[in-house]
């Protein structure tokens, strides 16, 4: 069932929202990685059904994304990105209150995100919604596959 918040509509995405996300994804300049073609987004979206959202405006124009993650001990924030022109809007807090609380009922006692460092907008958008920078660990990654390093699009 989707939530409405005024003029906005936050909803489960389908593949049928891809390509319209993944032009959203480039223009907010996410780093694009093997992991976001569409046969790995409909493997995500078969792995954490429900956690995927994206927001439309009254027009129906797609206007947000965010992807959750839960391996059953901890919650993911991925793609959180809205239009350029609609930011300052309130629509990236509305999707975060519907995946919070999504996250919520499927058990989850804590939310993590990958934040850039550069990423001042970021920085300050989750700082405010209460997430703190934890500086006593460091990400650590392997590449499993060629050719997933970014930035590749
Ligand atoms: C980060 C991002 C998702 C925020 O989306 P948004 O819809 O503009 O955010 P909201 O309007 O919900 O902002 C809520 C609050 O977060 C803070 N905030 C958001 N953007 C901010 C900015 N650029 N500078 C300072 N504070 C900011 C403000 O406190 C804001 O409340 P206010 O507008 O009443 O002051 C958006 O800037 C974006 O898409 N950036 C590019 C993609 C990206 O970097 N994604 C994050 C990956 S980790």
């Amino acid at each position: 069932m989707p939530a409405a918040r005024n003029d906005l509509t936050i909803a489960e995405f389908t593949m049928d929202d891809y390509p319209v996300v993944h032009v959203l994804w480039q223009r907010c300049d996410l780093w694009m990685r093997l992991s976001d073609g569409p046969d790995p987004t409909l493997l995500k979206l078969t792995r954490d059904p429900g956690l995927f959202l994206v927001a439309r405006d009254a027009g129906g124009c797609l206007v947000g994304t965010v992807m959750g993650g839960w391996d059953g001990r901890r919650a993911y924030v991925y793609h959180l990105a809205v239009l350029p022109e609609r930011r300052r809007q309130g629509i990236a807090d509305a999707l975060m209150e519907e995946l919070e609380e999504r996250f919520r009922r499927l058990g989850a006692l804590k939310a993590k995100t990958q934040i850039l460092t550069d990423n001042e907008s970021s920085r300050a958008f989750f700082s405010r919604r209460g997430y703190v920078r934890e500086d006593f660990c460091e990400p650590w990654g392997k590449e499993l596959a060629e050719g997933g390093a970014p930035p590749c699009r």
